[in-house]
């Protein structure tokens, strides 16, 4: 190609074009909604809208958007998971006592393909025998635990470094 001796415009300018915030889909397993009350010792005494506005705050500061959902039901949590399939960028996940049981949230991860973060308040390792198995540490990128609510902060910056890189590659690729 001949060259005008003008600098050649930036592949990335391409993205100057605004674009719709990558979406990051957090997961909240089975009595999560009691957090704050539910055995403070070792979960802490943040309530679970704290935890949620603190990431949707964070999200804006990252330019994410941050989807926020909790149940206590196996079937719901995979409906949602489903629903995010081809929508979320990333998942971060904490799938609480499903963490240590549930092969159908594993199968939806897996089936929808979201790239995926496990969180957890507590340290599972330093805790009873049966909470040391995760149906879903084979399959997810990364794990965060014991470092309580601050640990979802840590996972949602994880998040955008997996979508950055996620977006550098694909712009090496075009
Ligand atoms: C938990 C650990 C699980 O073993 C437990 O069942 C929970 C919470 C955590 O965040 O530390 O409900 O996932």
């Amino acid at each position: 190609m001949a060259t005008t001796g003008k600098a050649e415009p930036r592949k990335a300018a391409a993205s100057a074009e605004p674009q719709a915030s990558a979406t990051v889909l957090v997961i909240h397993g089975p009595n999560l909604n009691l957090l704050g009350d539910r055995e403070p010792q070792t979960y802490g005494r943040t309530r679970l809208g704290e935890i949620d506005r603190a990431l949707k705050e964070l999200g804006r500061e990252l330019g994410l958007k941050v989807e926020t959902f909790q149940s206590n039901g196996e079937g719901a949590i995979v409906d949602r998971i489903q629903r995010a399939r081809g929508r979320a960028r990333v998942l971060v996940i904490n799938p609480a006592a499903y963490t240590h049981t549930s092969v159908a949230i594993r199968d939806a991860i897996t089936a929808c393909d979201l790239p995926t973060v496990e969180v957890h308040l507590s340290n599972v390792y330093a805790r009873e025998p049966f909470r040391h198995h995760s149906t879903i540490a084979g399959i997810v990128v990364g794990r965060i635990m014991g470092f309580g609510a601050e640990g979802y902060l840590l996972a949602l910056r994880a998040a955008k470094r997996m979508i950055d890189m996620q977006s550098a590659h694909a712009d090496n690729r075009a």
